[in-house]
């Protein structure tokens, strides 16, 4: 069902602090500041040969990522994103396994423009897992 790893995302308490380390500690190439406030984000693209990073940080009262930094005030890994053809052929047959999708179980468009689902991560060894179909 899945296919390639499409992004890592990692919730980060001070982007600019984050995006210069990749940047100039690491040598990634990264983009400009992203906001996406449709999503309670802030997102900075880490470009790698095979795959990308993307750096979170809380946009707005509501967002997601803020209680993940309550808990983690370092950062850390807050999901991974796997590529699927058909968003809901996948979630059908996922939810068919027992597996449960967050929110209404509609896809949503995701940062890149396509359609994203995210599934519980209790069900899947403890991490927040985002299907997008591409
Ligand atoms: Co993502």
């Amino acid at each position: 069902m899945i296919g390639r790893l499409n992004h890592v995302a990692i919730a980060v308490p001070d982007l600019q602090a984050a995006t210069a380390m990749y940047r100039d500690t690491l040598g990634a190439s990264v983009s400009d500041e992203q906001a996406l406030p449709e999503h309670g984000v802030t997102v900075v693209f880490v470009e790698l040969p095979n795959t990308k990073v993307e750096l979170l940080h809380p946009l707005g009262e509501a967002s997601p990522i803020a209680k993940f930094l309550e808990n983690s005030p370092a950062g850390g890994m807050h999901h991974i994103c796997y590529e699927v053809s058909d968003i809901i052929a996948a979630r059908d047959q996922l939810m068919e396994s027992g597996a449960r999708v967050l929110g209404d179980g509609e896809p949503k468009i995701g940062a890149h423009g396509n359609p994203v689902l995210f599934l519980h991560p209790k069900d899947f060894t403890g991490t927040l897992v985002e299907l997008e179909q591409v």
